[in-house]
């Protein structure tokens, strides 16, 4: 069986060794990508000033990165802020919140850790946390926030899809519910960006982040923070650098006068190669779409799950397509970090949390990475 995306395994060289079922982890890296940072490396190395580096390629890079992920999210540039990683932006909005006035943070107990520990390193500024628990280890659902939040509530992180079991939480409602009690909404995309279409003014969140290293095939090292446009004026944070300044190359150490638009939850000097990368992948995944890519993707996702329930795996991700993302974790017994490294030998590329196996496939995957995928359990287990 082919499909009209299987072209763009050319695009993904590891593919053609590997089957690679590893995006949630680390999207591979693009040819796309390695051309542009290549035309970047060429001009630094033969531009005879700094400035031109600067000027003409670094800066122009992060505007277009803005414009390209604000197309894919339905955000204006000037609402994106980059940074390193979601644990600076979370940090950065948290820096902007005064606990005095409202002290809880409330987030579910299936979030990815660095949610909670940045929300813990709060409690030296007067919050308190408030973690939900699940039920059945799979998700969180939505009547759990509508209990807890209140007028109390500073802020309500959600994980639109969980790293863990790859189910979905109702983004949408709860950001609605935090809004309602005049609290501040945090999606955290990471697993949802790029395989699942969002449009972020629709979601009606205050903030909403992803790095670009799994399902943008970006690399480490740059992750998007919009902030909604009528918040930014009121947001005034305390971890912060000069290029979060309207003027940084006024060189005026004296005042802090921060930037209009989001870049004022920005820091220092931007990590520049990976801007280049980054862009490779995403100028990929908005040619594609994230429609298209969601159809294949929930295609093979559909086969895994099948080939699982034949092999007498149990399936730790939601069953229907509607409630779950591109990742679908199979139950493979305490040894599961020992399968992985298996399976790995065998040039097969999964990842593990608990005793499961993580695999996530992407647009660019075919039936055969599944096919090998499950002999090599088959000779493993
Ligand atoms: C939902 C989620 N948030 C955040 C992160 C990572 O945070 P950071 O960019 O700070 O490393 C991950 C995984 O790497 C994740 O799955």
């Amino acid at each position: 069986m082919g499909s009209p995306l299987d072209s763009y395994r050319d695009e993904f060289p590891v593919t053609k060794r590997k089957a690679y079922l590893i995006s949630a982890s680390l999207g591979p890296v693009s040819n796309r990508a390695r051309r542009y940072l290549d035309e970047y490396i060429d001009a630094w190395a033969s531009e005879g000033a700094p400035d031109p580096v600067w000027r003409e390629h670094i800066f122009p890079q992060m505007r277009r990165l803005k414009e390209t992920f604000g197309a894919l999210v339905g955000a204006d540039p000037a609402e994106l802020a980059i940074t390193v990683n979601v644990s600076l932006a979370l940090s950065t909005i948290m820096s902007c919140v005064d606990f005095s006035k409202r002290r809880k943070i409330i987030l579910s107990e299936l979030d990815f850790p660095t949610d909670g520990h940045v929300a813990l390193a709060q409690q030296a500024k007067g919050a308190e946390v408030i973690f939900l628990k699940s039920r059945d280890g799979l998700t969180i659902p939505t009547e759990a926030y509508e209990e807890v939040i209140d007028e109390d509530t500073a802020l309500v992180y959600v994980n639109r899809v969980l790293y863990r079991t790859s189910a979905f939480l109702d983004a949408r409602e709860i950001c609605r519910l935090a809004r309602e009690a005049g609290a501040w909404s945090v999606v955290d995309d990471f697993h949802g960006a790029g395989i699942l279409p969002v449009d972020v003014h629709d979601l009606g969140c205050d903030f909403y982040t992803t790095g670009v290293l799994k399902w943008l095939c970006g690399g480490p090292g740059l992750t998007f923070l919009y902030a909604r446009k009528e918040l930014l004026p009121s947001l005034h944070p305390t971890i912060t650098g000069w290029f979060a300044t309207a003027e940084p190359f006024s060189f005026d150490l004296q005042h802090w006068d921060l930037h209009r638009s989001a870049r004022r939850l920005e820091h220092g000097t931007p990590a520049a190669p990976v801007a280049f990368i980054a862009q490779g992948g995403l100028d990929i995944i908005t040619e594609v779409g994230p429609a298209a890519i969601r159809e294949r993707q929930q295609d093979l996702v559909d086969l895994v799950i099948a080939r699982a329930d034949e092999a007498g795996l149990p399936v730790r991700s939601p069953r229907y397509r509607d409630r779950r993302g591109g990742m679908v974790n199979i139950g493979v017994g305490t040894e599961a970090e020992k399968v992985c490294h298996a399976l790995l030998e065998r040039d097969v590329c999964t990842d593990y949390r608990g005793d499961g196996i993580r695999v996530s496939p992407h647009f660019f995957n075919n039936e055969g990475d599944v096919d090998r995928l499950f002999a090599a359990l088959q000779e493993v287990l």
